[in-house]
């Protein structure tokens, strides 16, 4: 309960480095995630040059300016939301580590049948649910928490993924693997705030429904 619930996500960071043995322990715990058929569909690329994460900044920062001048950017919301999503994207910059999580493809039997039954793609993400990326956040979610049980903040970023073929060019990543994520760590600056999470009575629902009175279940 203290490392679940413990975990916020934390987005300034003090300069401590992070030893690369911890980094290593959090990845072997983030591996101990249930996945799609063992596969393992996962790669992590650690990253704690601040010269390589100023270049991916950057990449992240090319990205947004470009997206900005986009003619269907007004429409898509005001400029402020636009200004905010860069602070969202970018501050795995400022932390001592940011850890790339790749993606690896997973083929199931079921998928294969379904391609060759001719079903569509769209069709087969509806049926399958994408236990790929299903997997990978598996191990992201571990993978915070781990660190916030070694005495670390993180943060799990999918905004600069936005930005993800320049990233992947920076990071040295081959097909098939695919950027999914960042996660930021390093020690946290200050407290983060916990964020409020709706009541499990509207999140939950229990077939066969529980009877409304608080009387308990109805006897016979
Ligand atoms: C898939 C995913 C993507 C996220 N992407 C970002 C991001 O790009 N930037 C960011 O600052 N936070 C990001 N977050 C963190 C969420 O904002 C955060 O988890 C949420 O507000 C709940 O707060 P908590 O993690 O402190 O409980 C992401 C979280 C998830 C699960």
């Amino acid at each position: 309960m203290a490392a679940v619930e413990g975990r916020h996500s934390v987005r300034r960071f003090t300069t401590d480095p992070m030893p690369r043995d911890d980094v290593r322990e959090m990845v072997r715990l983030a591996t101990l995630a249930a996945n799609a058929g063992n596969a393992q569909p996962w790669r992590f690329v650690a990253v704690d040059d601040p010269a390589l994460l100023a270049a991916m900044r950057d990449a992240v920062e090319a990205r947004m300016d470009e997206m900005a001048g986009w003619p269907e950017a007004e429409a898509a919301g005001p400029l402020a939301a636009t200004r905010a999503m860069r602070g969202y994207s970018t501050f795995f910059a400022d932390a001592p580590l940011a850890i790339a999580v790749l993606g690896l493809p997973y083929e199931s039997h079921g998928d294969r049948l379904l391609a060759a039954h001719g079903v569509p793609r769209e069709e087969r993400d509806r049926l399958r649910a994408r236990p790929d990326l299903q997997s990978v956040g598996a191990a992201v979610q571990l993978l915070v928490t781990a660190a916030h049980v070694l005495g670390y903040g993180a943060c799990w970023m999918s905004a600069p993924v936005l930005a993800a073929r320049r990233l992947e060019e920076l990071l040295g990543v081959e097909e098939p693997a695919r950027l999914v994520a960042l996660v930021a760590a390093g020690r946290p600056a200050g407290r983060p705030a916990a964020t409020p999470r709706l009541p499990v009575a509207e999140v939950l629902r229990f077939l066969p429904p529980e009877p409304e009175s608080d009387c308990g279940p109805e006897r016979p």
